[in-house]
């Protein structure tokens, strides 16, 4: 049997993180039941958190370190049980012993002397697991109490969740408030979706592995889809949804981490400026949209009625929390070009959306269609295009489409696929992904988190399509829940004689 794959973090050395206090701003909520949690089960499991780690929780509810501890156990039992493994006891009580808990209100300076208290002079990673209109406030409060600042061995990290802004000017306030404090190696932004091993198997697949490389480019691809559609609704985050939109919430993040990894050069290491630096490439790269081509090359659309996996679902603007007139989009899709020599003639087309058919991630490159030549006397109509698809969640792999010979005595292709499941080769163990990205913080590794420069240049390239989406009289397409998304949207690669993958 294969060994069972490991995040990379101990595949790279497999050495406990060095000893340090993670405080979790916001520790009742979700973030930190449902992903942080779990993450630090396993790595306990994996013998990945030192002797000398410990966990301070800061939240404004009176739970108590013992009540706190019994609500993130039934959290955590319920997160194994659904993997159906066993459970750890020995490993999750070692998280548990290290678990405490510290009452206070994050705009309140005393909190911060008392944190510093406990903290003593070791090593911190700050975990702001809170509402983004903190990260600023918290951030500075640190600063003013002393808590970011190094001596010595005890270095001071912080980690920042998302959304890293709303658009480019309060995300540019929100870099000059947190680089006023920290540098920038002490500066941590999240972006899940790079923890995702589907997601970091991109740049092994391209740059470990001499056959693909050579067919990157403009030569031989034609051009590239990606799509992330999530069968779920807005469920209990109308308020944050309603206010964000499916462009915010997605683009400029997670489909653009996709994008980038696609796109960019291969870096000379893989160290972290090194990574971030041609994805910066790509980014700045992108031709800018007025506002003209803005509303040609961006279709917004929100969902109506219908029925998802079975389940009904009712109209967007009937949802909890969100507005009965809301002109928020559910649903983004745009083309993308890239102006670099590489890439020079090939669009990406990006597309995200909520309640639709099925949840499905994946990347898809099509490749130029063979010359018909050699066909012209025979049953074959036009050879299509060979797609190289990389399906990032769920039922993560990768696949090849191709024509083959239909066998009989006509010249027929028959379409085929060559996959590689990574279920059928690796021991998955169920994991959130947390895992890799809060042990590589706690190294000190930042390849997989974003840089200053590449939060604005994400929203500098969504700018335009904002601002065209705010004005009063911007089309908003419709597309019923279950569906595939708008016609709109197929009108944007129909357009250009192409039409998207269905989302199978
Ligand atoms: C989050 C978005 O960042 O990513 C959610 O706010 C979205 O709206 C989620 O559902 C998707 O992440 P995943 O890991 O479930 O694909």
């Amino acid at each position: 049997m294969s060994e069972p794959m490991r995040p990379k973090a101990s595949a790279r050395g497999a050495t406990p993180a060095p000893a340090c206090t993670l405080v979790i701003f916001g520790v009742t909520g979700d973030l930190t039941s449902r992903l942080l949690m779990p993450a630090l089960y396993n790595l306990s499991r994996w013998g990945l958190l030192s002797d000398g780690f410990s966990i301070l929780g800061i939240g404004r509810s009176g739970i108590g370190a013992e009540g706190l501890r019994k609500e993130l156990d039934s959290a955590i039992r319920s997160f194994v049980a659904e993997s159906g493994r066993d459970f750890d006891e020995a490993a999750w009580s070692r998280v548990v012993a290290c678990l405490d808990y510290l009452r206070g209100d994050v705009t309140d300076p005393s909190l911060y002397r008392e944190i510093g208290a406990r903290l003593a002079g070791r090593p911190a990673l700050f975990y702001l697991a809170v509402a983004s209109t903190l990260f600023g406030p918290i951030v500075q409060k640190l600063g003013e109490a002393g808590l970011a600042r190094e001596e010595g061995d005890a270095w001071r990290r912080v980690v920042i969740e998302k959304p890293f802004g709303h658009d480019l000017a309060s995300a540019q306030a929100l870099n000059r408030e947190v680089l006023a404090v920290l540098r920038e190696d002490q500066v941590f932004r999240m972006d899940h979706f790079l923890g995702k091993e589907t997601v970091q198997n991109i740049l092994a697949f391209r740059f470990g592995n001499g056959i693909f490389e050579p067919l990157w480019n403009r030569d031989r691809i034609d051009h590239v889809q990606i799509s992330v559609a999530e069968a779920v609704g807005v469920e209990r985050r109308g308020i944050f949804y309603d206010a964000t939109g499916a462009l915010r919430d997605m683009v400029p993040n997670h489909l653009f981490q996709l994008f980038t990894l696609i796109a960019m050069e291969p870096p000379i290491s893989f160290a972290a400026d090194d990574v971030r630096d041609r994805k910066e490439d790509v980014l700045a790269a992108i031709r800018p949209l007025d506002r003209e081509a803005a509303v040609a090359n961006a279709v917004r659309a929100q969902y109506g009625p219908g029925e998802v996996l079975g389940r009904p679902v009712v109209d967007y603007r009937q949802e909890p929390d969100v507005s009965p007139a809301s002109t928020t989009e559910t649903y983004a899709a745009m083309r993308l070009d890239i102006d670099n020599w590489r890439w020079a003639g090939v669009p990406f087309y990006l597309r995200t959306g909520k309640s639709m058919t099925r949840r499905t991630t994946e990347i898809a490159i099509a490749f130029r269609e063979a010359p018909l030549a050699l066909f012209r006397d025979t049953a074959v109509e036009a050879p299509a295009a060979n797609w190289l698809v990389l399906q990032i969640q769920p039922d993560e792999g990768i696949s090849l489409e191709f024509g083959a010979k239909v066998p009989g005595p006509q010249v027929k292709l028959g379409r085929v696929q060559m996959g590689f499941k990574y279920r059928d080769h690796f021991r998955v163990d169920p994991s959130t992904g947390y895992e890799t990205l809060i042990y590589d913080a706690m190294t000190g590794d930042a390849t997989l988190y974003q840089r200053a420069d590449n939060i604005e240049a994400g929203w500098r390239v969504v700018q335009p399509i904002l601002e065209a989406w705010s004005e009063v009289a911007a089309p908003m397409a419709r597309y019923a829940a279950g569906s595939e998304g708008p016609a709109e949207a197929d009108r944007l690669l129909a357009r250009d004689g192409r039409a998207w993958r269905r989302l199978s």
